[in-house]
């Protein structure tokens, strides 16, 4: 204390070599000293600071006299200028060796303890306290155990000292000398940092042996405590140390491996492995693991099968673009035009792109909608895709999911797994380098489900923007935040998304082209780019409008544009071999007639010319994934017992159709064919045939073109060959509406049909087609079957 800077000796009267009078006989009374939380023992020096005003004068006092007084511990160390009734009843006689005043007005006073005595009555409370004291001597009992008592407390506190920075090492010395147990329990008591009771309860205990026991306790449960914590200090002190030491220890060794001029080759690889994790800006938690793994694989022979298997993993966790992304474009008229350059029309879809950019751009960090592209091949899903990706400034990526049916294809297999690999959209993210692409999955209409799980649940798990940012790949094992992904998802149909998947997305729905939009596609786009693609100048070759026609009708049947786009590039690489070859110079003018030419045999005819030319088959529209299709209906009778006959792999919906149909005619006859007979249809058997593999059929809606097959057949007539039907008819002639309108005019189009015979009540269908896509087609609307066998039968 006295070393402490504030402190300033300012009046020492005594030297430190005068003698302190300890063997002065005991006065009747003394001042007393109530101490603060400590008490203090016979036989040591305690220093004490004294403040208050009443005990400053008694120090005074008492310095100016023999310097004794007595010092007793306050029950209770928050009471300001205790009584007698607040201090305990025993307490030691001191000697003042030394005072020091301190500026700020109290003192500082060394006191050496001479002897233990009993206080009170007190005879004086002002202006300090007086009290009559009595001997309290030790009671000492000779004897082996009291010699063992005091070897145990010796060595117990010199272990505690070692141990404890607060106690100096010479205690250590001094315990040691001391022969007297007595004395030894004092000093010990009054060094250690014990609460005051005890303290107290130490220095009221007159039998040296019991005071010993007591101490030897308190010692005992002290050095567990010292000792728990010099653990849990050592353990603070090695986490902070540790960091630093190892970076000193590597920065050594790299500088001795360099100075030896060799590095051991395990030691580069993982030293290069841990500068890419330190530079892959790794999230807190795939830090970590990349450091555990990292200090696994130092230690772990480059000759173990787990050596590869956590360098790979290590190589995954540092190639995550955990940070890195791209700035959004959000400029609208910018996206606008990017969509424009790319795609024709898709109004609908372009529209709703340029609104989700105007919620981003007011709203960064809601939640984008996830887009499902819904329509037949070739019309443009995935490209749209891409010009989102382009119009935003994103980078792209595309997954197919169509055939997975291993849920481990999409989150990944775990690590235990020989040759384990991440999921499918944590290697696409890899290959993105952002973590915010624009992630088409392609095909989710086609995801199967088996013993292996079930592919859509961890899609779901993907697409759900609220377990979004905590996607768990199996193989990294830890989560992924991909709340910045745009989702787009493809599908060809609808119905075969499980519902809850549908029910995350937003689908957009594409229907297909019509010729008219085919061959502007194919002006604007399609041949641009491929002159392009194939080395060509647009000096060197033109397409005619012609040509153009030719090659939708005649060399591709498709609701979509990808075989036009395989035509044009085919012709494209013809011409420019001739270019090549130096046999054709100046402008190449492909004509509908050298398109032929170069293209080779016709591929597709109008079919319905030839097929209708006889009387019993009719043509009916149907709605296929891939954009509808036109169905031929074909009924022939031969000599019989009345029996019906239907072939072609239909469901039995359209059987049931067929049926409905026969039962029709024959109710009808009459009105279609007077002359034919009641007994045609006890004599003749029917059959019904629906050619063509591909297309699904079943379903209520060919019943219209069947009835008019039938009625072809028993009445001579020949259906018109540019017409096409669809509609459900009930067993009284009523003509039901139907589904897939869109899909079916389309159809019908390409097929070269005018006039198509749909259901009264599904004209507002036909209103909601846009005018360009239904101006070649005549529509006629009936609610009565005899209606549409009117309209399709020739006269
Ligand atoms: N409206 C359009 N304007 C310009 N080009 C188009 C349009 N629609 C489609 N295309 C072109 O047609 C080609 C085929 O399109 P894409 O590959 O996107 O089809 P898709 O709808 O994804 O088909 P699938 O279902 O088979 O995957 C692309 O080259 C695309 O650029
Ligand atoms: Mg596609």
């Amino acid at each position: 204390m006295e070393s402490a800077p504030a402190l300033e000796v300012v009046e020492s009267p005594f030297g430190d070599e005068e003698e302190i009078r300890v063997d002065e006989p005991l006065p009747d009374a003394l001042p007393v000293l109530p101490l603060r939380d400590t008490v203090t023992f016979p036989e040591t020096l305690t220093p004490l600071a004294v403040a208050q005003e009443r005990s400053i004068k008694l120090v005074n006092d008492v310095l100016g006299a023999n310097r004794m007084l007595a010092m007793v511990a306050s029950r209770d160390p928050e009471k300001d200028e205790p009584g007698p009734s607040d201090l305990h009843g025993v307490g030691v006689v001191g000697i003042v060796a030394r005072m020091l005043k301190v500026p700020d007005g109290t003192i500082r006073i060394l006191v050496q303890g001479t002897q233990r005595v009993r206080l009170g009555p007190y005879v004086a409370e002002e202006p300090y306290l007086v009290a009559r004291i009595g001997e309290l001597p030790d009671v000492t009992e000779e004897g082996p155990e009291l010699q063992a008592l005091a070897r145990n407390v010796q060595s117990t506190f010199s272990e505690i000292v070692e141990q404890i920075p607060y106690l100096p090492e010479e205690l250590q010395m001094a315990v040691a000398n001391i022969d007297d147990p007595a004395a030894l329990g004092h000093l010990i008591a009054g060094a250690l940092r014990i609460s005051t009771e005890e303290k107290q309860e130490l220095l009221e205990e007159v039998n040296v042996a019991a005071r010993l026991r007591r101490l030897s306790q308190i010692l005992a449960r002290e050095l567990e405590v010292v000792q728990i914590g010099s653990q849990i200090q050592s353990q603070v002190q090695s986490e902070v140390d540790k960091g630093q030491r190892e970076f000193f220890l590597r920065q050594q060794l790299k500088a001795i491996q360099e100075e030896l001029g060799e590095e051991d080759e395990q030691q580069a690889e993982v030293n290069e492995l841990r500068q890419r994790v330190e530079e892959a800006e790794l999230p807190e938690h795939a830090l970590k693991a990349a450091e555990r793994e990292l200090s696994r694989l130092e230690k772990l022979p480059p000759a173990a099968a787990e050596h590869g298997v956590i360098r790979t993993y290590l190589e995954w966790l540092v190639e995550l673009p955990w940070s890195a992304q791209t700035e959004d474009n959000l400029d609208i008229a910018h996206a606008r035009e990017v969509l424009d350059a790319d795609h024709y029309d898709l109004e609908k879809v372009k529209d709703r792109i340029l609104e989700y950019l105007a919620v981003r751009k007011l709203k960064p960090d809601s939640p984008g909608p996830i887009l499902c592209f819904v329509g037949p091949p070739g019309v443009g899903k995935t490209s749209l895709g891409r010009s989102i990706a382009r119009a935003l400034g994103r980078e792209f990526e595309r997954i197919s999911v169509g055939g997975v049916r291993d849920e481990a294809e999409i989150r990944g297999h775990r690590r235990t797994y020989i040759g384990a690999m991440p999921g499918t959209i944590i290697r696409a993210l890899r290959d993105a380098g952002s973590r915010n692409p624009v992630f088409m999955i392609d095909e989710i209409d086609k995801m199967g489900a088996d013993f292996r799980g079930d592919p859509s649940s961890a899609m779901l798990e993907v697409l759900d923007p609220s377990q979004h940012d905590t996607f768990r790949d199996h193989y990294l094992d830890l989560e992924f935040d991909l709340s910045d992904v745009m989702f787009i998802a493809t599908a060809n149909v609808l119905d075969t998304i499980p519902g809850p998947l549908q029910d995350r997305m937003e689908t957009i729905e594409l229907a297909g082209y019509t010729l008219e939009e085919k061959r502007h596609i194919a002006r604007r786009y399609l041949v641009p780019r491929q002159i392009e693609q194939n080395g060509l100048k647009p000096s060197q070759i033109a397409f005619a409008e012609p040509a153009l026609t030719a090659i939708v009708e005649e060399y591709t049947r498709e609701a979509g544009v990808r075989n036009l786009e395989r035509q044009i590039g085919t012709i494209c690489r013809k011409v420019a071999r001739d270019v090549a070859e130096g046999s054709s110079n100046g402008k190449v003018r492909v004509s509908a007639k050298r398109a032929r030419e170069l293209l080779g045999r016709r591929r597709f005819f109008a079919e319905q010319r030839r097929r209708t030319k006889d009387p019993g088959v009719a043509t009916g529209l149907a709605w296929t994934p891939t954009g509808g299709d036109v169905l031929f209906i074909e009924a022939t009778a031969m000599p019989g017992s009345g029996k019906l006959t239907i072939t072609g792999q239909l469901g039995d919906v359209m059987k049931e159709s067929a049926q409905a149909a026969l039962s029709y005619v024959r109710g009808h006859w009459q009105e279609l064919e007077p002359d034919l007979g009641e007994d045609w249809f006890s004599q003749q058997d029917v059959h019904v045939h629906v050619p063509a593999g591909a297309v699904p059929k079943d379903g209520p809606s060919a019943g219209v073109a069947m009835t008019v097959a039938l009625a072809s057949l028993i009445s001579g007539r020949a259906v018109r060959n540019d017409v096409a039907m669809t509609g459900e008819v009930t067993l009284t002639g009523q003509v039901l509406p139907v589904g897939g309108l869109k899909e079916k005019s389309l159809a019908a189009q390409r097929a070269d049909i005018k006039r198509v015979i749909v259901p009264e009540r599904n004209e507002g269908d036909i209103a909601e087609i846009p005018e360009h896509e239904r101006s070649a087609l005549e529509f006629v609307y009936v609610d009565e079957v005899s209606k549409a066998i009117g309209e399709a039968l020739a006269k």
